[in-house]
């Protein structure tokens, strides 16, 4: 009887815990809402509203009210930006718009929550990056920057907030068939999936995406911080121009 309990307990890896996942409606947030509720998780979505800062601010201040306090910050919400390859054809204003969500967004995610979470000396910020995050061509001009952005910010804050006993982390994943992704490269499922990967025969789902989320905000990455991890099959350290390995 003992040993059942010990082992429910063992597997309910974020027990007592409370997480707020920005943009938890769809694709990989809301498989990391659902992974985190499952784990023991209580969790507070953020979505779009009006303004982020005051939306952003406002959910952590409900998510400490109601339930004590701020243990993991998701900062997950993202959009690609239209696909303009020639920078003439960028204009400011798209420009401004994904770097608005996607890396301002991370700001104030971080921000707010290390306000509530440097007093509690205790906390796990991650941020939703991208392969965009490590390399160029992949994706609009500004999505790229803006996922280079995040690793930058989470480098910085890394340093300052584990004064406090905080950890920053971002998670890369390649391509998942998401609305996000199968929009921006007019791609069905299939074709997300099986264009550019490098590690055949397996398939990357926001539930795996979630799965490394569940892994920087539990207990068991204790001492990583300042971690970019990537889930991208090796798709990252490839360059398909050296084809020795690639069968033509
Ligand atoms: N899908 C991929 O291939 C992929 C790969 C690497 C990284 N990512 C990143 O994962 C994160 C989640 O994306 P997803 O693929 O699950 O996409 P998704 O389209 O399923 O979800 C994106 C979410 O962002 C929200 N959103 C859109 N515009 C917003 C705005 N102006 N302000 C706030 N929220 C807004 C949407 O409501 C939605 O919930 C993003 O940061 C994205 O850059 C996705």
């Amino acid at each position: 009887m003992t040993s059942v309990s010990l082992v429910s307990a063992a597997a309910r890896r974020l027990e007592g815990k409370v997480a707020v996942i920005t943009s938890g409606a769809s694709g990989i947030g809301e498989s990391a809402v659902r992974l985190f509720f499952k784990h023991g998780a209580k969790v507070v979505i953020a979505d779009i509203q009006d303004d982020w800062e005051t939306d952003v601010e406002n959910t952590i201040n409900f998510a400490v009210s109601k339930f004590g306090k701020l243990d993991i910050m998701i900062n997950n919400a993202g959009v690609a930006g239209v696909a303009k390859p020639n920078i003439l054809d960028n204009t400011k204003a798209e420009f401004e718009e994904v770097i608005g969500v996607n890396l301002v967004g991370a700001f104030l995610g971080t921000k707010h929550a290390a306000r509530v979470m440097v007093p509690a000396r205790h906390g796990s910020i991650i941020t939703t990056a991208s392969v965009c995050s490590i390399i160029g061509g992949v994706a609009s001009h500004a999505y790229t920057s803006s996922k280079h952005g995040v690793v930058g910010l989470m480098r910085n804050t890394t340093v300052e907030l584990g004064q406090f006993g905080i950890r920053v982390n971002c998670v890369s994943p390649y391509l998942v068939a998401t609305p996000l992704a199968k929009d921006f490269l007019k791609l069905d499922d299939n074709g997300v999936y099986s264009v550019y990967s490098n590690l055949k025969g397996s398939l990357l789902k926001p539930e795996d995406v979630a799965e490394a989320l569940l892994y920087l905000g539990s207990d068991e990455s204790k001492y990583v911080s300042g971690h970019n991890l990537l889930l991208d099959g090796g798709f990252t350290i490839v360059n398909p121009g050296f084809s020795m390995f690639v069968p033509s």
